[in-house]
């Protein structure tokens, strides 16, 4: 590391200005110096090349650290450049097309400078200045190192001074090269209720897109998300290959292009689709980042590499600790009042949970909100469910020891509102066309400053009117289905990208005033996660699908990607499994009930209430834990996973049997992440209400056993039964 930023410096001492490139056969001598940049992580390297020849800048390298300085002059750059304009020698998929004022329609960028800059003692943020020779258009490529988590975040700055306008087609955060034997891409997709399933694919020649053109509610069908194995496919513990996502919560596009000598470019970024930009001179266009970890020990080195990059950057708050819930959606749904919800403050209050989370329905007077055809946007207390207001709860849960949270949805409107027949024009919609609805909504435009201000004194308005607030589920059941914003009149092509960054600024402007508030990200489920939005968001609810035996499939999927601390999982009444497989599921990562507690029998509430502790004390581990994929729901019947703390004093197994053959033998696991020299307690935690478990008791069993690491690393433990949807969790514990 400090050899490569010693480096860095020397190159950027010696910055390349000429950009003539001299004629064929002239002595080498005359032509300037190739730089490279080299843009290290503790175990990475990514280095540009710039060409002394053309002035360009190429990705010569991606991979593990290169030990030796010396190796850099000896990378080759094979003609990938870092980021590939359209109209010049290029033939394949740019990363950047526009047209300039004179109708031009081709883009050449030459390196001018680029410097490098520690913005703490862990990230290194590097700009690298390109500029076209005849038109006067810049970009400036941003990477940002992050050293210990072996994780880089990469975007664009698109700056013209030409006369007028220039409208830009492309505009990709990342543009990356590899050259393997063989290419094998790992995609995550879904809908309502079926989140983030696995599929795994080798890319052949051409094109493979995963995109989304939703808008909002953008990635209900895809999510930016992938892994890109490089040669074999690569499993938890071995392979060479890259996980990227891309920070963006609308319109996005992967793109993997596969050419004709095999090299692969894998470009990144907004959808272009119907976007194209018209730039102004002097304005900045800022792509959103793409973040990526390079790994050559398999999947599950990059996932802890991504989450600990998100609980120290990417996600609010993500090292801070985590509020556990009682929600109403599933209980109520619309149909509740006060006395209704005073006695779940009370249910709130008898399991040990921290919060109690209001859910849809509490507002709207013209056209209540007691169903999801009318009352969105008119966000005042229903008087008929609650004649003391919100203030009231608030007070009443305080009083109670608990503390309240809040559903909205401030993006969206009901036709069937006050909010629609005041202003029309606020909402995306075709003068001209009948109106499509999704789950009999719209969206309203938030690339209109008046909307932007709406959205913004809504929560501000209910925050400061409640201060004792604690908590907010901001939710977004809908996608864009009018296209068209009165506001934009003639850039329609900019709605997509403008409502994006408008909502982000609305989000800043809330996280200024209220930087530390719990707020949940929904949408629909788990229809918006990315980490674009969870800068503002302490987490996110992953899919309105609670069966824990689907649960275990859609959790699993974003333990790819997104760390346990962000995941929220709640106990509801969806599935026949019982309480214990529901509770031992949703410990997985952010803990919350939706069930109705006076329901459970005492024996359930016992169990619940002791889960509640267990969860507590363990959830330091849950949260900022390094996260082991031990045997995976998607190769055998059964899904097996750990966390291990810091110091791998405290570790948390989770067994879980989703199925099982006649005769099928459930060989041992081997523990991963301890410490081969210390010897570990190990205890089964929330035992089955029904007493044992049927079927071959685990080795935790009930009572406490002793082995040191490499025993559990090595040898491995029994957990878990035969027996179908039936779970186990164990404590261990140095
Ligand atoms: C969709 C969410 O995913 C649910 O949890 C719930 O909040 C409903 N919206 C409310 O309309």
């Amino acid at each position: 590391m400090k050899k490569s930023l010693l480096f860095l410096i020397i190159v950027i001492v010696s910055c390349y200005t000429s950009m003539s490139q001299p004629p064929m056969g002239q002595a080498q001598t005359n032509q300037p110096p190739d730089i490279f940049i080299s843009l290290g992580t503790q175990n990475t390297d990514l280095v540009y090349k710039v060409n002394g020849r053309n002035g360009k800048v190429y990705q010569a390298y991606l991979g593990s650290k290169l030990l030796n300085t010396a190796s850099l002059s000896q990378l080759r750059d094979a003609g990938h450049q870092a980021y590939q304009t359209y109209g010049n020698e290029n033939l394949f998929e740019p990363a950047i097309r526009m047209t300039h004022n004179d109708g031009n329609p081709s883009l050449e960028l030459k390196y001018v400078s680029h410097n490098s800059e520690k913005t703490d003692a862990n990230t290194t943020l590097t700009k690298i200045l390109l500029k076209d020779p005849v038109y006067p258009v810049e970009v400036t490529l941003n990477i940002r190192s992050f050293a210990a988590e072996d994780v880089l975040e990469q975007w664009v700055e698109i700056v013209q001074k030409e006369a007028k306008p220039v409208k830009i087609y492309n505009y990709a955060s990342s543009m990356l090269h590899f050259d393997a034997d063989k290419y094998w891409l790992t995609q995550f997709h879904g809908d309502w209720a079926e989140e983030m399933k696995m599929q795994e694919s080798e890319l052949t020649s051409g094109i493979k897109i995963i995109d989304t053109k939703l808008g909002t509610r953008a990635h209900m069908y895809q999510t930016p998300v992938f892994f890109l194995s490089f040669n074999e496919k690569s499993d938890e513990t071995t392979g060479e290959l890259i996980a990227g996502t891309l920070g963006w919560s609308g319109n996005f596009q992967l793109l993997f292009e596969l050419d004709e000598k095999n090299s692969l470019r894998a470009i990144s970024g907004i959808n272009p689709f119907a976007s194209e930009y018209s730039l102004q001179p002097g304005k900045v266009f800022k792509t959103p980042s793409f973040i990526f970890t390079y790994s050559d020990k398999g999947k599950g080195l990059a996932s802890r590499n991504l989450h600990r990059w998100a609980r120290n950057y990417g996600v609010l708050d993500g090292n801070k600790t985590r509020l556990t819930l009682l929600n109403n959606w599933e209980t109520t749904y619309f149909a509740f009042d006060e006395p209704k919800l005073t006695g779940l403050l009370d249910d709130t209050k008898k399991m040990g949970l921290d919060l109690f989370l209001l859910d849809d329905g509490w507002f709207a007077n013209k056209y209540p909100r007691n169903n999801d055809r009318a009352g969105l946007g008119d966000w005042q207390e229903n008087k008929a469910k609650l004649p003391n207001g919100l203030g009231y709860l608030v007070k009443e849960a305080d009083a109670k020891g608990v503390k309240f949270g809040i559903w909205i949805e401030p993006e969206m409107v009901n036709p069937k509102s006050e909010l629609y027949e005041n202003h029309p024009d606020w909402v995306l919609r075709f003068p001209n066309r009948q109106e499509v609805y999704y789950r009999n909504q719209l969206t309203l435009d938030l690339t209109n400053p008046k909307v932007q201000e709406f959205v913004y004194n809504m929560v501000d308005e209910m925050l400061t009117k409640n201060p004792g607030i604690a908590f907010i589920k901001w939710d977004c059941n809908s996608m864009i289905t009018n296209p068209y914003s009165a506001f934009l009149k003639d850039q329609q092509s900019h709605l997509y990208i403008d409502y994006v960054n408008n909502l982000y600024s609305v989000l800043d402007r809330l996280r200024k005033k209220y930087p530390s508030l719990p707020i949940m990200l929904c949408s629909g489920g788990g229809g918006r996660v990315d980490y674009g939005a969870l800068r503002y968001f302490t987490e996110f609810w992953a899919s309105d699908d609670t069966d824990p035996l689907e649960r275990v499939y859609i959790q699993w999927g974003y333990s790819y990607f997104f760390p346990a601390i962000s995941v929220c999982n709640h106990i509801t009444s969806w599935g026949k499994q019982s309480l214990k497989f529901k509770t031992d599921v949703a410990m997985m990562g952010k803990m919350g009930y939706d069930i109705q507690i006076n329901e459970l029998n005492e024996k359930e509430l016992k169990f619940s209430q002791d889960a509640i502790v267990n969860y507590k004390r363990l959830s330091d581990v849950i949260w900022h834990g390094d996260l082991y994929r031990l045997i995976s729901p998607y190769e055998e019947n059964r899904a097996v996973l750990m966390y291990v703390n810091n110091n791998r004093s405290k570790a948390v197994l989770f067994a879980y049997t989703l199925n099982s053959r006649y005769g099928e033998a459930f060989n041992r696991v081997r523990l991963q992440g301890l410490d081969p020299a210390k010897t570990y307690k190990i205890q089964e935690i929330n035992p089955s209400t029904e007493g044992r478990r049927p079927g071959p008791p685990s080795e935790g069993g009930s009572s406490v056993r002793s082995y040191t690491g490499d025993y559990l690393m090595k040898v491995g433990l029994s957990v878990g039964s035969a027996t179908p949807l039936t779970s186990a969790v164990f404590e261990i514990t140095e």
